[in-house]
């Protein structure tokens, strides 16, 4: 790990971090005076939450480090960590300190979303408080270590509390970006990506969010955080969005408002009038016409961050949008509409705290895109103009049919073509082409697709084995066409493996810096972490909307706004591409909980779908132009995602015109051939090979075309000439058979992997595991034999259930099956299996093995592989 790419997580950090309050100038903290630590949190710091967004990183840097890092003074006494304190020790303390240092801390993570009682201060967090109240402390500083917003106006009423940082999940850095703020070498210029306000139920989607597991109502339509707060209930906001305190201050003079034909802009300098060096974002937001429409009073419209501005220096700032921009979408027209009428401009440091700047007066109603409706459901509920809901006339689901299996049929698929495709076109032997020919410019990508068999093009819509430790699944792999098998891996905090990597802050903290130029810092180096570890493309960032609190990857997310997410998404995408490693910006879209997050059914208007949930992702695509779409498990008005032709087809093809690679989350449950129907290329991880024949046969029977075939092939091969693997032409290692010759698994492919620490601190492999995971999961290697003859195979594997074989394939064929049945069966347990005789010829050879077994749960850890020559 280089000191430079430390340096950026660190950077980023520190300025990601929001300053909430700053009571009497109590930041930042002298270090001549001492604090004291008080609370478990202030020694438990968290780097991140779990999930895809996960990371082992080299070292963590908590609170503690941070302080002795800085030769910060801290009370001695303080030094133990403790659940509870009384008076006494507390005043102890506060005779050597007077400044206390709270950190509250909350995990949170993929899978799971966050309780009620997860958001409001617990009721030992309460007592510290009042204790602390009590206490002869002149004050208390609180950090707010956690990746969902908590209830934050409970703190108000404590005197004692001075000053409130939210420090988010601040990376393997965390601890010395606090300080660095704590202590003023940084002054503060994060700003909120989503509204805080008093209370959970505050919130319009808490009325649904934990309602039903197999569906939400998005009720509250496009009023999703600050638009429904400034629309219709400010006063329950405690810190509005955009908002975020400095230890400078600055002025906006020279404001300049101007408009052209398509234009609206606005400039303003920025001086710096306090008497710390510090930076500034500019904030520009616009209010529509009053209408029969009901919009929200107000939505940002751009914003830019100043350099570091020395006291007294001053940055002139250009900011500009689009009038077409301000259009609303009209779900009777299927249009996007500019209505007549006049537009406010406001500029300033919040959604708050703004200024009227200018006026835009648009003269006749504008139709500024037609299109088709794509998800034809509406809503059953809407919001009325005092923000209350009412039932429309809309259909909706009602609840009698909240299960998700109503929603899953639909056309079975149309017939497309006359011709039948039939067997010998899937086994026709015509690949005569390498993908390095296309490379070369000996043909083009289009002819070297139709000399590849459909069936080699249906195996290729699975994904690909792993072939990384923790790695995900790769993409492509006909090593025989010279398509190797580039890697993906999550994640959204970096490279998540169990080999150490660089932890970066989550990605709501890095939105807090709204700042693109460092965003583009930290996505090249998690690209050039991503090189580091074999990785070609990453399954990040993730740029779902923040409609509730409490979804558990919140995280993993940037914003409650729509354009904070994609300009988000897009300047770590650039920044990650500009190193050659593939984005993947996930996950298309509606994946705003975690809870049933397979099987839950999304109910949003296509007002909200359009003007909400995919205009981040419709900004990423322009202006980061990333590898890959993942879509997500949820499904839309009752589509899968995965199988949403409207959403793939329709609006991201046609509409974006994205010209990627387009994937499905993880174990989806929808089917592969429908999904290609639909315009997904890939269906992730690997295995599923009864899949794989469902689509052979759907082929066969005419349900899907050559054509649909092809268009997934050119955006897989497309994506694979694109990777480093590709363009350094990497087929992996090939194992050499020597007698009793142990198969090195560090570079052996697989699902699943462990690592153990050895007692001189080392991390080694411990096993390989093949997950069954309810469908077959393969692992691939390629070996190679200096002279035909006669092997038995012998396995070292322990077995999760009993009745389990391993069937091994050599370049296609079944080559043997070991038996692993043993009664006594755990992961802990390893036996010795042995395989029958099998003859390996002279030469290299694809072997490919499977876990069968009698439960869809099986699964196989193998440590060893040894090939015995006989
Ligand atoms: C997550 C994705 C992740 C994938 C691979 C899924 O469960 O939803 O975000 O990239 O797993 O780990």
């Amino acid at each position: 790990m280089s000191k430079r790419s430390a340096k950026i997580v660190r950077e980023v950090a520190a300025e990601g971090i929001v300053l909430l309050e700053n009571i009497d100038n109590c930041l930042p903290l002298n270090n001549d005076n001492s604090v004291a630590l008080v609370g478990k949190g202030c020694f438990e710091y968290l780097k991140g939450g779990y999930g895809s967004a996960e990371v082992v990183s080299n070292y963590t840097i908590g609170l503690l480090d941070g302080l002795l890092a800085r030769k910060a003074k801290i009370c001695d006494k303080s030094l133990q960590k403790n659940d509870v304190y009384d008076l006494e020790t507390l005043n102890n303390f506060a005779k050597e300190s007077k400044t206390a240092l709270v950190m509250l801390t909350r995990n949170t993570g993929e899978g799971r979303d966050r309780a009620v009682s997860d958001f409001n201060l617990s009721f030992e967090e309460e007592q510290l408080f009042e204790l602390l109240d009590k206490s002869n402390f002149n004050e208390v500083v609180v950090l707010l270590n956690i990746g969902h917003i908590i209830n934050i106006a409970a703190m108000k009423q404590y005197k004692k509390i001075k000053a409130i940082l939210l420090v988010w999940f601040a990376g393997m850095e965390g601890g010395n970006a606090i300080c660095d703020v704590l202590y003023g070498d940084v002054t503060p210029s994060g700003k909120l990506t989503d509204t805080i306000a008093q209370n959970y139920y505050d919130y319009p989607s808490s009325d649904t969010f934990h309602d039903f597991p197999f569906f939400v109502n998005y009720k509250e339509d496009i009023f999703v955080g600050y638009r429904y707060f400034e629309t219709f209930s400010k006063e329950k906001v405690v810190y509005p969005f955009g908002y975020g305190l400095s230890y400078t201050t600055f002025a906006f003079e020279n404001v300049k408002y101007d408009f052209d034909d398509t234009q609206i802009s606005v400039s303003v300098t920025v001086k710096n009038v306090g008497n710390r060096a510090g930076k500034e974002v500019v904030q520009i937001y616009s209010s529509s016409p009053k209408s029969d429409v009901l919009k929200s009073l107000i939505e940002l419209r751009a914003y830019e961050k100043t350099k570091l501005l020395q006291p007294g220096e001053e940055q002139t700032l250009t900011l500009s949008f689009s009038i077409d921009d301000m259009a609303y979408f009209d779900e009777r027209r299927a249009s996007y509409v500019l209505e007549e009428g006049i537009y406010s401009i406001f500029m300033g440091s919040n959604v708050r705290d703004c200024v009227l700047c200018g006026e835009y007066k648009q003269n006749f109603e504008k139709v500024v895109y037609s299109t088709t409706l794509k998800f034809s459901f509406g809503l059953p509920y809407k919001i009325n103009e005092d923000g209350k809901f009412v039932k429309t006339t809309y259909w909706g689901v009602s609840q009698e049919q909240n299960s998700a299996t109503v929603f899953t049929a639909g056309a079975e698929g149309t017939l497309l073509e006359s011709r039948s495709n039939s067997d010998d076109d899937l086994k026709q032997e015509r690949n005569k082409y390498s993908l390095y020919d296309v490379e070369e410019g000996k043909i083009s990508l289009e002819t070297f697709i139709k000399t590849m068999t459909s069936a080699q093009i249906i195996e290729m819509t699975m994904g690909q084995p792993p072939a990384l430790i923790r790695g995900t699944a790769g993409i492509g792999n006909i090593p025989s066409l010279k398509i190797p098998n580039p890697q993906t891996a999550d994640g959204p905090a970096g490279v998540r493996s169990t080999i150490p990597t660089l932890c970066f802050p989550c990605a709501t903290l890095l939105a807090c810096t709204w700042n693109d130029d460092i965003l583009f810092s930290v996505g090249a180096a998690m690209g050039d972490d991503a090189i580091s570890n074999d990785v070609d493309i990453l399954l990040a960032p993730g740029l779902n909307i923040h409609r509730d609190p409490l979804c558990g990857r919140n995280f993993e997310y940037y914003s409650e706004e729509p354009i904070v997410s994609g300009r988000s998404a897009a300047a770590i995408v650039r920044g990650m591409q500009s190193k050659g490693v593939g984005a993947t910006i996930k996950h298309l879209a509606f994946n705003n909980k975690e809870e049933n997050r397979r099987e839950s059914i999304s109910i949003v208007s296509e007002r909200a779908i359009r003007e909400i949930y995919l205009k981040g992702f419709n900004i990423a695509i322009k202006e980061g132009n990333p590898w890959c779409v993942m879509t997500s498990y949820n499904l839309i008005n009752g589509i899968r995602t995965a199988m949403h032709d409207g959403l793939l087809k329709g609006i991201l093809r046609e509409e974006w015109g994205y010209d990627g690679l387009v994937m499905t989350d993880w174990h989806v449950n929808s089917h592969l051939w429908r999904e290609i129907k639909a315009g997904s290329n890939i269906k992730m991880p690997c295995g599923y090979p009864e899949e794989i024949q469902q689509a052979k046969d759907h082929y066969k029977g005419n349900l899907i075309s050559r054509k649909e075939l092809e268009e997934c092939a050119r955006y897989i091969l497309q994506t694979v000439m694109k990777t480093r693997r590709f363009k350094e032409r990497n087929f992996g290692k090939t194992q050499k058979i020597d007698e009793f010759n142990i198969l090195d698994f560090i570079c052996l492919s697989a699902t699943w992997s462990g690592t153990k620490r050895e007692d001189d601190g080392t991390l080694s492999l411990t096993d390989i595991g093949l997950d069954r995971r309810g469908n077959d999961t393969f692992i691939d290697y390629r070996i190679e034999n200096d002279k035909t003859s006669e092997f038995i195979l012998r396995i070292t594997a322990s077995c999760l259930n009993s009745g389990q074989s391993v069937e091994i394939f050599m370049d296609g064929e079944k080559l043997v099956e070991v038996d692993c049945n043993t009664q006594n069966c755990s992961f802990e347990k390893f036996y010795v299996f042995e395989s029958k005789p099998f003859v390996v010829p002279e030469g290299v050879h694809e072997i490919r093995s499977y876990v069968r077994g009698a439960k869809a749960s099986d699964s196989i850890h193998y440590k060893k592989w040894e090939f015995i020559r006989k």
